[in-house]
C-alpha cells in the first residue's frame, strides 16, 4: 500500500503568536512565513484578520508574497469576519478561509447560549458563505475533543455537505487521551457518509503534554492534515510541535504516511521562531533542545563513542542541529574523558589515563561541566609534574 500524504497545517503566526508576549509586527510575519514556505509546510495560517488592523495587514501581505503553500485566514462563523478574511486574502495564489464554532455541550451552552440544532444552522450558513469567496473552506469543531460524538459526525456531515473542503477536529483543551482521539477521527471516519468529500485535520493542544501522540493517533486513524506550531508554542501550554509530528512521521516508516517537510530546515527555522518572538526553547525540547543530540552520563558517552546508533535515533544532520555533543560532567567516565583529550592533542595509555581521571573527577565535582580550557590545563599539569 502507498505511504498517505499527510499535510502539514503550520499555525505558527495564529494560535502561536497568542502567546503571552509574543505579538509580531507584519515585517517579522511575512518573514517567518517565507521561512514556513521554504521548509516546505502546505497550509500556513498567517492570522484572524478580523482580530485587529495589524492582523489584517500581516495576513493581506503574507497572501502576496506566498507562493507556493496555502495562506489561510481564521474567522469565526460570523459574517462579517468572513468577509474581512476573503478580503485579506484575496490576493493569495491559494486562499482558505478556516471558519467554525463551537461543538460541545460546554461551548453551546455556556458560550454560546444556543442549541445544537442553532449550531449546525450557524456552521451551514459560515461554510456557504465562505465559499462564495474560495473554493477552499476548512470548518473547526471547537472543542470536539469534549463534543457529544454522534452530534460531532452530524456537524462535520453538514459542513461536508455545505461545502467544507476540510474538517478540523480540535482537541481545543488538549484534554483526550491518545486511544480517545484516534477513535474519535476512526468514528468520523466510518460513519460520516460523505466523509470522502473533504479531509479531516487533527488541532490538539498540550494542557496534559500529549498533543503530539494525540496528532498521530489520529493520522493513524484517518486524518490527512495536522496542525502544528514550530516549537510547539501556543494558547496555554501550546499546541502539537511540528518538528516532534514531522520527525515521528520521518521515523516510523512503519505508519505508512510521509510529510513534504525538509527535516534539514527544523533546527535554523525553530531558532528564527525563538528569536523573533524572544520566546526561548526548552534545553530538553526534543528535535530542537539544546541538549537534543548532547550525552553527558558516562555509560551513554561509551556506548555512543562506539557507535552513535547506541544512543541516537537521529542523526543531528537531519534535522539541522549542530553535532553531537560529549558534555564532560562529574557523570562522565574514563572513556569520554580520554576521546576528548584526543582532540584536544594528548595522547594517554591506560594508566595515565586511570591518573587524570581521578583528576578529573574533582574539577568536575567543583564545577557543573567541565571545559576544554580545563582539561588542558590539568594536561599541561600532567605533563610537568605528573601531578
Ligand atoms: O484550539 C482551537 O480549537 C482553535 C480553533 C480556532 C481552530 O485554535
Ligand atoms: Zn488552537
Amino acid at each position: 500500500m502507498s505511504a498517505k500524504k499527510i499535510d502539514i497545517f503550520d499555525t505558527t503566526l495564529r494560535d502561536g503568536e497568542q502567546v503571552p508576549g509574543c505579538k509580531l509586527n507584519t515585517k517579522e510575519k511575512i518573514e517567518l512565513a517565507l521561512a514556513l514556505e521554504n521548509l516546505g509546510v502546505d497550509i500556513i495560517e498567517a492570522g484572524f484578520p478580523i482580530s485587529s488592523p495589524g492582523d489584517f495587514a500581516s495576513v493581506q501581505e503574507i497572501a502576496k508574497v506566498i507562493t507556493n503553500a496555502t495562506v489561510c485566514g481564521l474567522t469565526r462563523a460570523v459574517q462579517k469576519d468572513i468577509e474581512v478574511a476573503a478580503e485579506a486574502l484575496k490576493l493569495a495564489k491559494r486562499p482558505r478561509i478556516h471558519t467554525g464554532i463551537g461543538s460541545s455541550d460546554i461551548h453551546i451552552k455556556h458560550k454560546f447560549n444556543t442549541t445544537r440544532e442553532v449550531i449546525l444552522e450557524r456552521a451551514t450558513a459560515a461554510v456557504k458563505l465562505a465559499r462564495n469567496f474560495v473554493d477552499d473552506v476548512e470548518f473547526f469543531a471547537e472543542d470536539a475533543g469534549r463534543a457529544d460524538l454522534q452530534f460531532l459526525a452530524k456537524l462535520v456531515e453538514t459542513v461536508i455537505a455545505a461545502g467544507a473542503t476540510v474538517v478540523n477536529i480540535p482537541d481545543t483543551t488538549g484534554y483526550c487521551l491518545p486511544h480517545e482521539y484516534g477513535s474519535k477521527i476512526a468514528y468520523l471516519m466510518n460513519n460520516v457518509p460523505n466523509i470522502d468529500k473533504a479531509i479531516l485535520s487533527c488541532h490538539c493542544h498540550n494542557d496534559l503534554g500529549l498533543a503530539t501522540a494525540n496528532s498521530i493517533a489520529g493520522a493513524v486513524a484517518g486524518a490527512r492534515q495536522i496542525e502544528c506550531t514550530i516549537n510547539g508554542i501556543g494558547e496555554r501550554a501550546g499546541n502539537t510541535s511540528l518538528e516532534e509530528v514531522v520527525m515521528i512521521i520521518k521515523k516510523h516508516q512503519d505508519l505508512n504516511l510521509y510529510t513534504n517537510i525538509k527535516s534539514e530546515q527544523l533546527n535554523p527555522v525553530s531558532r528564527l521562531v525563538s528569536d523573533t518572538m524572544r520566546m526561548p526553547v526548552q534545553p530538553n525540547k526534543a528535535i530542537v533542545g539544546c541538549n537534543a543530540f548532547s550525552h553527558s552520563s558516562g555509560i551513554h558517552q561509551d556506548g555512543f563513542l562506539k557507535e552513535a546508533l547506541t544512543y541516537e535515533i537521529i542523526a543531528p544532520e537531519e534535522v539541522g542541529a549542530d553535532t553531537s555533543k560529549i558534555v564532560l560532567t562529574a557523570r562522565s567516565g574514563r572513556s569520554a574523558l580520554a576521546h576528548r583529550l584526543l582532540k584536544l592533542g594528548f595522547e594517554y595509555n591506560r594508566n595515565d589515563i586511570d591518573v587524570l581521571y581521578q583528576e578529573f573527577l574533582k574539577i568536575a565535582d567543583a564545577k557543573k561541566e567541565v571545559e576544554d580550557s580545563d582539561l588542558k590545563e590539568m594536561a599541561n599539569a600532567y605533563v610537568a609534574v605528573g601531578i
